[in-house]
């Protein structure tokens, strides 16, 4: 039986890209069963078209509060029999509603090596540190932001920190997305 994963995603989408490609080709035991943005904007919308993935907007403004927002996604999650919760650059907290629900089974993939640089705009908190030690980690998610068990960490060494940011970035990013396959495949298979 493959297991049943959901992305959350609020933006470009390409670690969801990679885990939808490596689920394809059997790579990870699993289906991308739907795809969960808050961002009616988001070019992960037009990725989940393209793979026919079923993919729902949830804007929070619509719901009261933060309980009955996620009490709505949990139904969803609940009628697919989703086992798995993958964040992939989804900028919201998540809160207690699917943290009961999933205990240890929701995930974020953050561009820094935690404990360093939590929040927004990680690889250019480091860089603005002159710290040439960049990196990839993989955690469980709790309440926190960016906090929760580590499972996976790939530390990057830049040799040249005034390379353009944009190089930075595509050098993290490629580490992210082999690193994001390669533990959900141990975590899953
Ligand atoms: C990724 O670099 C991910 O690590 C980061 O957002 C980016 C999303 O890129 N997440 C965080 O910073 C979480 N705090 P993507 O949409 O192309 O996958």
């Amino acid at each position: 039986m493959k297991a049943q994963l959901a992305i959350f995603a609020s933006g470009n989408g390409s670690n969801a890209q990679a885990i939808i490609d490596a689920c394809k080709q059997g790579i990870i035991n699993a289906d991308v069963a739907i795809i969960i943005t808050d961002n009616p904007n988001a070019f992960i919308i037009k990725r989940a078209v393209k793979e026919n993935i079923e993919c729902k907007i949830f804007k929070p403004k619509v719901f009261t509060d933060k309980l009955s927002y996620e009490k709505e996604i949990l139904k969803l999650l609940t009628a697919l029999n989703i086992e798995w919760i993958v964040l992939a650059g989804y900028m919201r907290l998540i809160g207690t509603v699917l943290l009961t629900a999933y205990p240890k089974k929701i995930l974020n993939i953050h561009p820094s090596l935690l404990p360093k640089y939590k929040g927004l705009n990680a690889i250019k908190q480091a860089i603005d540190n002159n710290d040439n030690e960049l990196g990839v980690t993989i955690h469980y998610v709790d309440e926190g932001v960016d906090t929760g068990e580590i499972i996976e960490q790939e530390k990057i060494t830049i040799e040249d920190l005034n390379l353009p940011i944009e190089e930075i970035e595509a050098m993290v990013h490629s580490v992210e997305h082999k690193l994001y396959v390669t533990t959900l495949q141990k975590l899953i298979n």
